[in-house]
């Protein structure tokens, strides 16, 4: 696997790889990897000749100082991990590289921005766009891959994609979880052993609120869903709303005709933690 740090380097490397035919699978990361980011460059491994992976700690995208300085950095274990996969190129740039002079860009996301974890964390998506949409220029990939686990994170990406008018295809890629039922995370790093137990009573309450869905309202699902987060000691419930899964607007009644997705964030202790699942049909 060869290391890049600087970004005309990387742009320089992968020019010549294209003119050679090769196509590039790009999977973008903040590092601390785990068995879901590996299961994105699987994928991207077996549809591109070329993965390219990057991991870059985005300050941009931190609303909070310190949740920035507490998120989790292990570049010696995920380059090793990355090798390991089958990973081609990283890409590991310093926050100088990325972002030599404060960039004010405003990008409209559609209201897309606006909801769940946009209302929580203001900011946020505006600086995945950006980041994003830098990581996008300097690779320039045929195909890029995004974790379903950041749901509204991927309906973004697909937004700002199609307003920009960027010549790449975004990718999906199932959320992998522990046996559990947890969703893997970086965070999950922060959480002890017994936090971990209690941590994968949200993907239990997600499939009881699928299962709910079956005969119940939305607002019924999502009272019953809410009232088994709050009753847990372990957790500070912070929202869970049931979304149409294409434009992110809230359901109000099920509609055999669109998908419904159940997304949720909870914090235990520290460390916040976000989870969704397709709950209708
Ligand atoms: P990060 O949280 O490192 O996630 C990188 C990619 O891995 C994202 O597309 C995310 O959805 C995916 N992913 C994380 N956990 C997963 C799981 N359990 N199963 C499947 N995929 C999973 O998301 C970001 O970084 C950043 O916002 C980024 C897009 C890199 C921009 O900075």
């Amino acid at each position: 696997m060869i290391v890049f740090e600087k970004a005309t380097e990387l742009n320089q490397f992968l020019a010549r790889e294209r003119e050679k035919g090769k196509t590039v699978g790009f999977v973008p990361t903040m590092g601390a990897l785990h068995n879901g980011h590996i299961s994105l460059i699987n994928k991207a491994r077996n549809e591109n000749s070329m993965v390219v992976a990057s991991v870059f700690v985005n300050p941009t995208q931190f609303n909070n100082a310190e949740d920035l300085k507490k998120y989790p950095r292990t570049i010696e274990a995920d380059k090793a991990l990355l090798e390991e996969n089958g990973c081609d190129v990283l890409f590991f740039p310093s926050v100088e590289e990325i972002y030599p002079e404060k960039d004010n860009t405003v990008f409209d996301l559609g209201g897309l921005d606006t909801l769940m974890e946009g209302k929580f964390r203001p900011g946020h998506f505006n600086g995945v766009a950006m980041v994003v949409k830098r990581l996008f220029q300097i690779v320039q990939p045929e195909h890029a891959y995004f974790g379903e686990k950041d749901f509204q994170q991927l309906a973004i990406i697909r937004y700002m994609v199609s307003s920009e008018k960027l010549p790449v295809n975004i990718i999906s890629c199932p959320t992998l979880r522990e046996s559990s039922g947890l969703a893997m995370s970086s965070r999950n790093m922060r959480l002890t052993k017994e936090e971990k137990v209690e941590a994968a009573a949200i993907y239990r309450a997600l499939l009881e609120a699928k299962e709910n869905a079956k005969t119940l309202q939305p607002h019924e699902v999502k009272e019953i869903f809410e009232q088994s987060i709050s009753q847990n000691s372990a957790f500070k419930f912070e929202y869970f709303e049931i979304v149409d899964s294409e434009n992110l607007l809230p359901v109000k009644e099920w509609n055999p005709q669109r998908k419904a997705t159940g997304c949720v964030a909870v914090w235990i202790r520290d460390v916040r933690l976000i989870d969704n699942l397709l709950i209708f049909p």
